[in-house]
């Protein structure tokens, strides 16, 4: 695997963390990395890329507006290339990794889920292949009680250096395994 961009909404900080923390870990790889926000990356073409990171946070079990109306602006535009099949052939060397921060103050880790599984589906209808999808514990910040006596416990400080370590580690086995 040669070439990697990191694409991610985030309102907190948190999901911005991850991505760089993936970021470290593909270059230990010696991945060839793009990093962009998503309000930066309407020009970026995934096709150019062996992986894509994709990051959003969890805003009521969906990942936020501006996140959904860049994948959907991207889809259409594929689309009207005539890029999106019936029956989703899948195109060789071309993968997704999703990471998902989500505070789960109310049901856990299921509020995080569908929000993997949402964006994943912009990126199986294009023919890339999900190769793993990411959920990240982390902080709510702005609301003390969602951090401390949630489903989820004290969560405050997270994601903190130990996490994004091993976030680091994942990244570079992933790159293994490609
Ligand atoms: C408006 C809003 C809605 C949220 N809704 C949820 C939710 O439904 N489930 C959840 O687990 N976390 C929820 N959270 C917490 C965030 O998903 C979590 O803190 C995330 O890590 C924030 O990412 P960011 O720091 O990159 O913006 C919400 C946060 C905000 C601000």
């Amino acid at each position: 695997m040669k070439q990697a961009a990191i694409v991610y909404w985030s309102k907190t900080g948190n999901t911005e963390k991850v991505a760089f923390a993936i970021k470290e870990g593909l270059e230990t790889a010696e991945v060839k990395v793009t990093l962009k926000r998503a309000e930066e990356a309407d020009d970026i073409d995934y096709y150019d890329y062996d992986l894509i990171c994709i990051g959003s946070p969890s805003y009521q079990w969906s990942p936020p507006k501006p996140l959904t109306d860049f994948l959907m602006g991207k889809f259409i535009h594929y689309r009207t290339q005539e890029r999106v099949k019936l029956g989703a052939p899948k195109i060789p060397d071309k993968n997704v990794l999703i990471f998902c921060t989500y505070s789960g103050p109310h049901t856990g880790i299921n509020e995080a889920i569908p929000v993997g599984k949402y964006i994943g589906q912009f990126f199986e209808h294009l023919g890339f292949t999900i190769v793993d999808e990411w959920y990240i514990l982390s902080e709510f910040h702005g609301s003390e009680d969602a951090s401390t006596i949630g489903r989820m416990g004290d969560i405050r400080g997270k994601p903190d250096q130990e996490d994004l370590g091993k976030i680091k580690e994942k990244t570079r086995e992933l790159v293994g395994r490609l």
